[in-house]
């Protein structure tokens, strides 16, 4: 279980000089192409910092959670093919703009992973959605997997695989494995996740190289219960049941 040491960063608006800006733990840098995480700006810190608050009660953490998995959504967008378009605008001039092509389905690894279906329905309307249950062993950390229930012609689909915490990989991992069982290329697949491990996207992106992640958070590592750390705590727990 490695600590990567976060680092420390003065963060904030452009415009402000450096010893004028407050400083905050940004993400821990992976190098890995297939991993993109988001901008560590003044916002997402400050929401970031609001949901890992052990004292954030549930509505507050549901309400903030949702803000920064809207962000995901809209960065994980950018990673879908499109193609040019041109439209005619209501003063008759042309605009060569872009339209996106192909499918796509959002796939949630529950419970935790349903929290982030809603942000993905926001940014596209009657998006089909997939489950599969996958529920890690408390004492071993291992998972197992119980259920899954996807769109029929997924395997023609891009998938947005959705689940906010990414700890040893090992939920991510075999929910991949059941997508790749059902014909959906591995090239196809990008994993949205709010809060990662450097251990779960070294797992996660060297197990799939051509698959995408797109974190918020990349944080120092693991405790001995293989919960993220400093992390956040059990998001399922916080977000439904707390
Ligand atoms: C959590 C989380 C991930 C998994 C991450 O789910 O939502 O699915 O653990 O851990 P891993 O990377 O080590 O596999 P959990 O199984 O606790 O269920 P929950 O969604 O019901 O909280
Ligand atoms: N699942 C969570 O909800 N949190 C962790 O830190 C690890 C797994």
């Amino acid at each position: 279980m490695t600590e990567e040491v976060a680092p420390v960063k003065c963060v904030g608006p452009e415009y402000r000089a450096e010893d004028q800006k407050p400083t905050a733990t940004v993400s821990t840098v992976v190098n890995y192409d297939n991993v993109t995480v988001l901008p560590q700006t003044p916002q997402l810190i400050a929401l970031l910092s609001i949901i890992r608050n052990h004292s954030t009660a549930r509505g507050d953490f549901v309400f903030y959670s949702n803000r920064i998995i809207r962000l995901l959504v809209e960065e994980g967008l950018n990673h879908l093919p499109t193609v040019s378009h041109t439209v005619t605008t209501p003063v008759g001039r042309p605009y060569d703009g872009l339209s996106f092509q192909g499918k796509i389905a959002g796939v949630s690894i529950m419970r935790a992973g349903e929290a982030m279906e809603q942000g993905l329905r926001d940014c596209c309307r009657s998006v089909r959605i997939g489950k599969i249950l996958i529920q890690r062993d408390e004492e071993t950390a291992q998972p197992k997997l119980f259920y899954d229930k996807l769109p029929e012609d997924i395997a023609d689909r891009w998938v947005l695989l959705l689940d906010p915490m990414l700890a040893t990989g090992g939920s991510a991992i075999m929910a991949v494995d059941v997508l790749k069982s059902r014909g959906v290329p591995e090239e196809r697949i990008l994993f949205l996740n709010v809060l990662a491990s450097p251990e779960g996207i070294k797992s996660f992106a060297s197990k799939f190289p051509t698959s995408r992640v797109v974190t918020a958070f990349v944080d120092e590592g693991l405790d001995e219960k293989n919960y993220i750390i400093p992390g956040l705590g059990d998001f399922g727990d916080r977000y439904y049941t707390r």
